[in-house]
Parts: structure tokens; sequence; C-alpha cells
């Protein structure tokens, strides 16, 4: 105890650790095999991420941005950072054909009764959009924090001038856009705005919210062979993605150099619902969560260790439901439905049968921390540190608090 005082002192950092180990339990599954749905356990932690307070384009294709080191974020509840408002992101090749967010007071893993309600969705083929609004990085360009986020058109790559639906397109290999629901930011950028610190000139809208929420989408995502007999491909060259970001990181930038320009990098948080990593593994589908519940490494995240089959040729639907117990499951189910009530019975129903097929459930169990909000200048500066390149696969900005984090987990080893 004398010796966690002591590192205390030395790093202004208050940390506990239950446990940093990350238990992974399969069925009859090894690392990277193949799975019928997988889960995150424990998600969720008490810790902290910083905003962007300033966000500036400079004419001279510079940028001029600052993280808000002295106000730290606390989260601290079942799911966080997840429990905070998400943007929706797909990758091509990707025909969206259907998207729905559910909200719950409740749910529990494995629970049959209780239901949860639909607050935003779209069908291509109705042509319908009920709080939804389609965002990409297609506005002003600069250097350092890319391309602004604007309204995209029917096709979902070219910037529109207004908010518009997205027909039943698909959208190509390296290309992705954005799902924001359909309530505006109230006020304009600033630190006690509804949405905070945003880029100027972006259609700033909310993110969807909830501890408890669920993600479901009917998509098709047929195979690229347009490069087949290149050596080099492009770079997410038929690698096919949905993933989701606390809503502010793309608001200030997604993609910038400058990793002062996001939160991303301080933990705000992503999560790879299902994603191709490359192309060798293109009908492999895995899941990521990038944030700092155990682990130092942001770019490389808490990877589940199996995947869920692409299917090319044929149309996939699934999500990812997000408990109050702090259970994320992930999975495909062509019995997946999109009714304005989403029934508990169902959804057990949809992920329990499951488990007969083939790989079965994989889950992991992410670790129990705590870290403190307070951070020393030295370890502010570690935290907002050298960026590196851009993410490839559709993360914001490489950049890790590497550093700060390195130290909390040596420390974590020291008193274990
Ligand atoms: C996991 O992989 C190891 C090494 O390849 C192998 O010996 C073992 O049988 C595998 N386990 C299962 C359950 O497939
Ligand atoms: C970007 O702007 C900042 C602040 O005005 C300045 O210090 C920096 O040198 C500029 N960088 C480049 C590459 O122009
Ligand atoms: C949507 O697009 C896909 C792929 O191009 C096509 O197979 C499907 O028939 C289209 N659906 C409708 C309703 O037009
Ligand atoms: C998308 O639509 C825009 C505007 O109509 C057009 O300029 C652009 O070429 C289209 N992109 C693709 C990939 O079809
Ligand atoms: C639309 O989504 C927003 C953002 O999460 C939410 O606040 C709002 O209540 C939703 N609107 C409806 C009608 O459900
Ligand atoms: C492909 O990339 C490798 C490594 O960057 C490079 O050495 C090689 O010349 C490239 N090949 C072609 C055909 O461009
Ligand atoms: C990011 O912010 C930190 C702390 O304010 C500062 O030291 C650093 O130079 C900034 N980095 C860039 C690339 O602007
Ligand atoms: C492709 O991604 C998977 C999943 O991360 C990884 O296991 C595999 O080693 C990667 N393959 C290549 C060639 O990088
Ligand atoms: C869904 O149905 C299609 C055929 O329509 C099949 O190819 C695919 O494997 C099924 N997916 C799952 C997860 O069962």
């Amino acid at each position: 105890m004398s010796a966690f005082l002591i590192i205390i002192k030395r790093f202004s950092l208050c940390l506990a650790l239950a446990s940093t180990v990350v238990s992974i339990s399969t069925g009859s599954s090894n690392y990277s095999d193949e799975a019928s749905f997988v889960q995150f356990d424990n998600v969720g932690y008490d810790g902290r991420y910083f905003h962007v307070s300033k966000v500036e384009a400079l004419n001279d294709d510079n940028c001029s941005c600052l993280q808000d080191l002295d106000n730290a974020v606390s989260i601290d509840s079942v799911n966080a950072p997840y429990n905070e408002e998400l943007s929706v992101h797909l990758r091509g090749p990707m025909n969206l054909r259907k998207f729905a967010w559910y909200v719950a007071d409740d749910y529990t893993y494995g629970s049959t009764s209780g239901s949860w309600t639909r607050g935003a969705y779209y069908d291509s083929e109705e042509g319908t959009a009920d709080n939804v609004t389609f965002l990409g990085n297609v506005g002003d360009d600069n250097l350092c924090l890319g391309r602004a986020l604007n309204y995209v058109t029917s096709n979902g790559t070219a910037l529109a001038s207004d908010s518009t639906v997205l027909d039943n397109i698909t959208v190509a290999s390296a290309h992705e856009y954005a799902i924001y629901s359909s309530k505006k930011c109230s006020d304009s950028s600033s630190s006690s705005g509804d949405c905070g610190v945003y880029r100027e000139g972006i259609d700033a809208y909310h993110g969807f919210y909830g501890t408890v929420k669920a993600f479901l989408f009917e998509f098709y995502s047929p195979t690229d062979n347009s490069e087949e007999d290149l050596v080099n491909k492009t770079s997410s060259y038929d690698m096919p993605a949905i993933w989701l970001l606390n809503a502010e990181i793309p608001r200030t930038a997604q993609y910038p150099t400058n990793g002062n320009c996001s939160s991303w990098n301080t933990g705000a948080g992503e999560f790879d619902i299902f994603e191709v990593m490359n192309v060798t593994e293109r009908n492999h589908f895995y899941s990521t969560i990038h944030d700092f519940q155990g682990i130092d490494d942001l770019g490389t995240g808490i990877q589940m260790f199996a995947y869920l089959d692409r299917t090319p040729n044929s149309v996939m639907k699934g999500g990812i439901v997000f408990g109050g117990d702090g259970t994320a499951t992930v999975f495909l189910s062509n019995s997946t439905t999109f009714d304005d009530t989403l029934e508990n019975s169902d959804l057990n129903s949809w992920i329990s049968s499951l488990k007969n097929e083939e790989g079965g459930e994989v889950s992991e169990s992410l670790a129990d921390i705590t870290l403190g909000a307070e951070i020393t200048t030295t370890a502010s500066s570690a935290i907002s540190g050298a960026s590196s390149a851009t993410g490839s696969k559709g993360d914001a900005v490489r950049q890790t608090g590497g550093s700060i984090m390195a130290s909390i987990f040596a420390m974590g080893a020291l008193l274990l």
C-alpha cells in the first residue's frame, strides 16, 4: 500500500487495478478462428479523456488545435466511453440496405423479457431516413485536418448542400461515410455548447445517445475485383467496415495529421463492429475496441481474436448490442428484423441460435481498471505527444498516450 501511495505522488495519478488480465473464454475456438458471434464483457471503466478546445483551419493549409488538458472528461459508467453519443461509419465496398438505432431502459445479455425502442431508421428500398443524417469528409480541405464533415450526395461520396437520403448504392472500396442523428447541434462551436468545440463550416449533428443501445444493419458487401492483378493494391481495397466513434471526433477531425485536433488519441472511443483488417482476410470481420481499458497501444486496440464471416455474395444482417451489464455483443444473423420495437425474446433467440452455428460464441472480458483524472504537466505532454501516420483502417490518427500508459501498466505490474 505504501508503494502505491508513493507511485501516486510521483505520477500524480490515481490508479487501482483489480485485474490487468484480459481473459478470453472461447467455445471451441482458437485465436483468429471463426465465431458465430462475439462478445466483449465488462465494457466500461473509470477513466478520462480530453475534449478538443480549439480546432482551426489556417489558410496556408496549416491548422491550430488544442486539447483541453486542464479539464479532463471523466468517464465512469457501464460501457464508457460508448455510453456517450456515437456516430456510425461505413467503408466500402458497402451497400447499406437498412440501419436502425435502438435504446432500452435496461438490457442484460440473455434476457428474454423487455423491449427496445427504435430511435433512428434508414431503409434504402423505401428511401426513408428517420433521425438519420448522412455525412462524410467531403467539405473544405486542409492539410492537417483533412476534409470537413458535411452532407453527402445520394451516392454517399460527394458534397451536398442539404441533408440527402442515400440511394441504394454500393460505395466503393476505400470510400466511407458517416451516419449521425438528425438532431442538429443547437449551439455554435464552444466548450459550453451542446456539441462542444467543432470545426467551423461542418454540418454539426448529435450522435446516438444511450448507455443501453443497439445498432442494427442490413448490408451487402460484394467483392471488389478491380485491382486483383495489381501487386500493390489501393489501401483499404476490398476492406469493408462498420464502426462507431465518439461523435465529437469527426466533428473536429477524423483523420488529422496533428493529434491535438481530435480527442481520439486521449481515449474518446472507437468501436469497430465489423472490420476487414487486410485483403488477405478479406472475408473475415473482426471487432476491436480502441480505448484504454487495459491496454496502452490505442492504435492496435483491444482485439477480439475471432472473426465473423463476410458473405460477399449475400446480404448480411446483424449488429451490436450494448447491455446495461457491460456486454457488447456483435452478431450476424439472417433472422435480424428492424421493427420499431425490438423484443428481447427475439433478440435472444437470434443470438442463442447462433451458439449452434460454426465457431459458436467467443467472448473476452475487459480489464477492471481505474484511471484517475489528475495528470502532471509532463504526463500531459506525453498524452499529446508526437503523432504518427493516419490510420489506414478508418481510425482517427494513430497517436497514443503511449508513455503515460506504459508507466501506468508498469505500476500495475509493481502492485500485483
Ligand atoms: C488451438 O491451436 C493449437 C495450436 O495450433 C492446437 O494445438 C489446438 O488444438 C487448437 N485448439 C482448438 C480448440 O482448436
Ligand atoms: C502552423 O501555424 C503555427 C501557428 O501559427 C506555426 O507556429 C507553425 O510554424 C505553422 N506550421 C507550418 C508547417 O506552417
Ligand atoms: C439495391 O442494390 C443492389 C445491388 O446493386 C441490388 O441487388 C438490389 O436489387 C437493389 N435493391 C433495390 C430495391 O433496388
Ligand atoms: C456521386 O455524385 C456526384 C454528384 O452527383 C458525382 O459528381 C460523382 O461523380 C458521383 N460519384 C460516383 C462515385 O459516382
Ligand atoms: C434522434 O436522435 C437524437 C440523438 O441521439 C435523440 O436525441 C433524439 O431523441 C432522436 N429523435 C427521435 C425522434 O427519436
Ligand atoms: C509495391 O510496394 C513495395 C513496397 O512498398 C515496393 O517495393 C514495390 O516496388 C511495389 N511494386 C509495384 C509493382 O509498385
Ligand atoms: C499538441 O499540444 C501539446 C500541448 O499543448 C503541444 O506541446 C504540442 O506541440 C502540440 N502538437 C502539435 C503537433 O501541435
Ligand atoms: C490480417 O489481419 C488479421 C487480423 O488482424 C491478422 O491475424 C493477420 O495476420 C493479418 N494478415 C496479414 C497478412 O497482415
Ligand atoms: C444468410 O443467408 C445467406 C443466404 O441468403 C447465406 O449465404 C448466409 O450464410 C447466411 N448468413 C448467416 C450468418 O447465416
